[in-house]
């Protein structure tokens, strides 16, 4: 923040309050509110990473003057920005969300969540960098439980990249996923463990964009038929995506010069049809011109496209999903998205390249592909423990895909996995990801490192390189 005043006056939307902002903690106090420091702050990117950010947490009640702090990286905090304070179902606690916009390119920024009595620790982040390389991370199906927790966030930190891509499940909260079994869903549901996910995640989706998508566990018990008020009381994703009164169910942004396209695989699920078809075929017309509008662009080089359900995945326990497979990967043949990555399935793998349900050329580890050519890779990642034995794929497909059959229990036939071509069904592996600006010939290469988290050792590595 070069200028101060010349920020000031492009902080659009921002209620600058003035006069009270300090940057250390704030020690008076009023009656009848929590003093206790916010918690849970995590970041999300705008509709434009170079300009946009959200800053978001939560407090145990309702607090006075919720707030953030802005400033230069290491300077005073000398803006002030009003939050919006949303309440979370089930729970007295409060989520609160600062919309920062008007940010400066390739900035550091530091900043504090406060309110009357209280002030969170002070952190930072970096708005979106253009003309360097983009990395991020990626991996579903997260929860609170055990010690995954911190080798996870471990290899993030790690890989120190400029956004984290989680593909759904993200506290399990509702531990019944979506089911319509009222029963089980009702006991399943402990919406604390929101609270208890976002205290973990702290310490890096305070500094790294958390950008999430909707998996089949954030379908809750709640009032809407949706059930997504838990996750849009803690979430503010980009509004770019399809138009929609429940919140931005899906998004798109651009970062540097990789293209990423959020969807909800709860609308296309043929397995967990509890949402099926709500969007009533907008997504895939929003999908189609959007992913047009990406191909189109001059600057985006990489497509990647994050949903929940698996398009290809030869887990014995979900597996593949139709409705994705059928709605969607037609539109991502005709756009040659790059890559796709899904969760669901609690284990990582990936695909040899795929074009029509066809493997194009055999991609090992360490292989180098060319997609344009080659079509679409597909990656799994989620990191919950497997509850069931692991099948023995010696014998043969173990695998299967659900079709729709406009019940509450899809049709699951049995199917040969070949596209299948690397597996790792035991690690919490975080998937890394690094794409390069085109070099003097026009040339860029997206690097994918795939880390056991547990032991920081790679399990799986592919090239992927693109000619402008
Ligand atoms: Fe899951
Ligand atoms: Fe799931």
């Amino acid at each position: 923040m070069d200028n101060v005043l010349s920020r000031r006056s492009v902080l659009r939307g921002a209620v600058v309050l003035g006069g009270t902002a300090a940057a250390g903690p704030l020690l008076w106090q009023q009656p009848g509110y929590a003093a206790t420091p916010p918690h849970g702050l995590h970041l999300t990117y705008g509709a434009d990473p170079g300009s946009e950010m959200v800053v978001s947490w939560s407090t145990p009640e309702s607090v006075s003057r919720p707030r953030l702090l802005l400033g230069d990286a290491g300077g005073s905090l000398s803006e002030v920005v009003a939050a919006e304070s949303r309440p979370s179902p089930g729970l007295k606690t409060v989520q609160h969300h600062a919309r920062l916009s008007g940010l400066d390119p390739n900035t550091s920024y530091s900043y504090q969540a406060v309110h009357d009595g209280a002030a969170s620790e002070r952190f930072g982040f970096s708005t979106a960098r253009t003309g360097r390389p983009v990395r991020f991370t990626a991996f579903g199906d997260q929860g609170t439980s055990g010690g995954k927790v911190g080798p996870v966030l471990d290899a993030i930190e790690r890989f120190q990249p400029d956004l984290h891509l989680h593909v759904g499940d993200l506290s399990y909260a509702s531990g019944a996923g979506g089911l319509r079994v009222s029963e089980q869903i009702d006991s399943l549901y402990h919406p604390s463990v929101w609270e208890t996910w976002l205290t973990d995640i702290e310490r890096v989706a305070a500094r790294v964009p958390w950008m999430p998508v909707l998996g089949n566990h954030e379908m809750e018990p709640t009032a809407s038929d949706l059930g997504y008020e838990s996750y849009f009381a803690r979430f503010t994703p980009p509004a770019t995506g399809v138009a929609h009164e429940a919140g931005a169910t899906t998004w798109s942004m651009r970062v540097g010069n990789v293209g990423f396209v959020a969807l909800d695989g709860n609308d296309a699920s043929a397995e967990i049809p509890r949402n099926h078809g709500y969007l009533g075929g907008d997504q895939e017309r929003w999908l189609d011109a959007t992913l047009a509008e990406l191909r189109a662009d001059e600057y985006i080089d990489w497509i990647v496209a994050g949903f929940h359900h698996c398009a290809y995945c030869s887990s014995v326990r979900h597996g593949s999903d139709a409705g994705v497979r059928d709605r969607w990967t037609p539109l991502f043949d005709r756009y040659a998205v790059d890559v796709v990555i899904n969760g669901h399935n609690h284990m990582y793998e990936r695909t040899h390249p795929v074009r029509a349900g066809q493997v194009t050329t055999e991609a090992p580890k360490n292989a180098v592909i060319y997609p344009a050519e080659h079509g679409t890779t597909y990656l799994v990642s989620g990191l919950a423990e497997e509850d069931e034995s692991l099948p023995d794929r010696s014998t043969g497909p173990v695998s299967g895909v659900t079709y729709y059959t406009g019940t509450d229990f899809g049709l699951r036939v049995p199917e040969a996995t070949p596209w299948s071509a690397v597996v790792d069904e035991l690690a919490p592996v975080v998937i890394c990801v690094e794409a390069s600006p085109p070099n003097w010939a026009g040339t860029t290469r997206m690097e994918i490192r795939s880390v056991d988290a547990a032991t920081n050792t790679v399990v799986d590595a592919l090239t992927l390189v693109r000619n402008r």
